[in-house]
């Protein structure tokens, strides 16, 4: 019973404490349960409805490093070791606001709670209930792996969606047996480890496990991204035609994007030496797991993660500006329209940490001679977005009637604010601005879209005065001319 009261406040805030002590899993699973389960005909085989695995399951030791799949699988390896998941645990935004939650909780009760953050970015530290997760001592160098290879290919199952549904099931290494190995074939043969067909490594609701996170106490939607999915147009209905998480992010490679608005190929090769028994395959799912963090990448010294990630974000949407087919009227007030497509990602646009993510229309008009007539979307001195400016983002808020906005996850409890883009999907914006007389046509309209990964006073509060200046990047831009009328 501690277990399923540990799951349900998973993220519960200290505020948020009194969490409720259900009687059963299932019972309640209507009401606030932050894990949910499919329909039986929609559901991957090996999705079930019982409970997930819970801390001090899996005894420390158990799971094999990363390096010791390295010697088979190499490229793999290098492959995801860039990648923000090999990173979890060891990036800094993360543990900088981690440390930050647990400093804040006053009892041993709260501390647990909160420490529930390490079931996403430690699995196999979480599993083991090793301090090391509340920073009471070392994690072991394959805990500190965050979402490791033997975290993946140890899920034999998951008990449904979201908040780290998994169902692991790892060999020994201490005790030099390697287990059953879950992954995506149904003929593979290793000399060391079984291998096993496991339906769920084909599809979305593998990442679904994580990529959708809840608030424990009250199921507000933290982090959506399976659910966008599951909503979308590449959800077809049908998971053999549909397009997963898997055939986006694992088809990237450094040369090609990989995203809606581009071709999905293949990387045709082996997964393991052809010597040890692997067979050539049509495409070997390639573990770069490139998202839009093209900063904690290069911080923690991977440029070619950083670089793909920026690819990744320009082959995600188009913009353009739509303006009056007969220009616009001196002396009046002018409006610029602009339409933002999300032609390349199959979640909303931005997606996950949304609440920090910034995406944003950057808007500037210019006349004839160079001068700036109307400017939206600039970042002011102190690096903030200018207040009118188009932004696409979540807001979240602590709970009660005063709708006061937050940044503090355990006191959030309601989502105040939503104006993403759908899968496919598009927005407008208007951009209404006065044309004095005598201004020198035509007019020159440039429209960017920007994204940053999180707010500069953000970084400034968790990184104090080290903080960097966080960058900013175009997803896409457009120039147009617009002729002036007049008078
Ligand atoms: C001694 C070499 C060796 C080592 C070490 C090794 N593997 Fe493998 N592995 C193989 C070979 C060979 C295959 C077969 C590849 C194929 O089917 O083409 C394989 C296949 C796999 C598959 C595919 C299974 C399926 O049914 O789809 C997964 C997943 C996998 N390994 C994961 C791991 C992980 C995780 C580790 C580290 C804990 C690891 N391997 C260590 C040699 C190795
Ligand atoms: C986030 C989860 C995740 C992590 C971490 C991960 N994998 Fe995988 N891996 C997958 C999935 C999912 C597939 C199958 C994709 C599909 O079929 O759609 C896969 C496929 C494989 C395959 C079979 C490839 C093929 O095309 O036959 C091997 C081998 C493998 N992984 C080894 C590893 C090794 C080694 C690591 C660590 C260096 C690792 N994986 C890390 C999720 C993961
Ligand atoms: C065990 C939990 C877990 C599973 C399963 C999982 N992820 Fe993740 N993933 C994470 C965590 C935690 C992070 C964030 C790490 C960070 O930024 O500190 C992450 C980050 C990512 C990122 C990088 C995001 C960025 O901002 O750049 C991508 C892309 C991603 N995951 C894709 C996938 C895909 C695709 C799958 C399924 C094949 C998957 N993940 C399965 C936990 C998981
Ligand atoms: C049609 C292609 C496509 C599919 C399918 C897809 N993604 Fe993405 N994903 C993208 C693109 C493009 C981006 C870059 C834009 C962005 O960062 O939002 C992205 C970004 C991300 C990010 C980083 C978000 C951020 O900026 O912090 C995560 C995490 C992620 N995807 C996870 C997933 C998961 C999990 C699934 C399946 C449920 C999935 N993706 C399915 C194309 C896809
Ligand atoms: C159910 C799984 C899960 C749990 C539990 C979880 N996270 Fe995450 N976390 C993720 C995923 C997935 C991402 C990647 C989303 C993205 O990049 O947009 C992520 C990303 C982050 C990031 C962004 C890192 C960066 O470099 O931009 C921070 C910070 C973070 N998590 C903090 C926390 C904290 C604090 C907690 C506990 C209150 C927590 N997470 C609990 C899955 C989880």
């Amino acid at each position: 019973m501690k277990h399923l009261v540990l799951i349900v406040s998973l993220l519960a805030s200290p505020a948020f404490s009194q969490a409720t002590e259900f009687e059963s899993w299932h019972e309640h699973h209507d009401r606030a349960t932050p894990i949910w389960v499919l329909p039986k005909i929609h559901a991957p085989e090996n999705m079930q409805w019982t409970v997930p695995g819970m801390p001090g399951e899996i005894a420390s030791g158990r799971f094999y490093e990363p390096e010791n799949c390295s010697g088979c699988h190499g490229e793999i390896y290098n492959q995801w070791k860039g990648s923000m998941m090999a990173n979890a645990w060891k990036d800094p935004v993360f543990i900088a606001v981690y440390k930050n939650y647990i400093s804040k909780a006053s009892s041993k009760a709260e501390k647990e709670e909160v420490a529930m953050c390490s079931r996403c970015h430690t699995p196999s530290g979480y599993m083991a209930d090793s301090p090391g997760r509340y920073f009471e001592g070392e994690l072991t160098p394959v805990d500190q792996a965050g979402v490791s290879c033997d975290v993946c290919h140890s899920v034999a199952a998951s008990a449904g969606v979201g908040n780290g549904s998994f169902i692991l099931q790892p060999g020994d290494a201490s005790k030099n047996e390697y287990g059953v190995k879950y992954g995506p074939r149904r003929d593979s043969r290793s000399p060391t480890h079984g291998t096993a067909y496991s339906e769920l490594h084909t599809r979305s609701e593998l990442c679904g496990m994580c990529h959708d996170v809840g608030h424990a106490h009250n199921i507000m939607p933290i982090e959506s991204t399976y659910s966008e999915w599951r909503t979308g147009p590449y959800n077809t209905g049908d998971p053999e035609t549909s397009t997963h998480c898997q055939d986006c992010h694992m088809r990237q490679n450094p040369e090609h994007a990989a995203t809606g608005s581009t071709t999905l190929p293949d990387t045709p090769g082996f997964a393991a030496p052809e010597f040890l028994g692997a067979k050539q395959r049509e495409h070997v799912w390639q573990h770069y797991f490139i998202g839009g963090n093209f900063v904690v990448t290069a911080l923690l010294g991977n440029e070619q993660a950083a670089k793909m990630a920026q690819h990744r974000l320009e082959h995600a949407l188009t913009v353009e500006v739509l303006a009056p087919k007969d220009g616009l009227n001196r002396q009046s007030l002018g409006t610029l329209r602009v339409k933002v497509t999300n032609s390349g990602a199959g979640h909303y646009l931005p997606t996950g940490l949304t609440y920090v993510r910034e995406m944003w229309i950057h808007l500037k008009v210019t006349d004839a001679k160079g001068e700036v007539l109307h400017e939206s979307g600039y970042l002011d001195e102190a690096g903030a977005i200018e207040p009118n400016a188009a932004v696409f983002k979540t807001v979240l808020g602590e709970g009660g009637e005063e709708r006061k906005p937050t940044f503090f996850l355990p006191a959030a409890a309601q989502v105040l604010h939503d104006y993403r883009i759908r899968p496919k999907g598009y927005t407008v914006d208007d951009f209404p601005f006065y044309i004095p007389e005598g201004v020198a046509g035509p007019l020159s309209v440039t429209a960017e879209v920007n994204y940053r990964s999180a707010p500069q006073f953000l970084a400034n509060e968790l990184l104090g005065p080290d903080a960097p200046v966080l960058p900013v990047f175009v997803m896409g831009s457009v120039t147009s001319t617009i002729e002036l009328a007049n008078p």
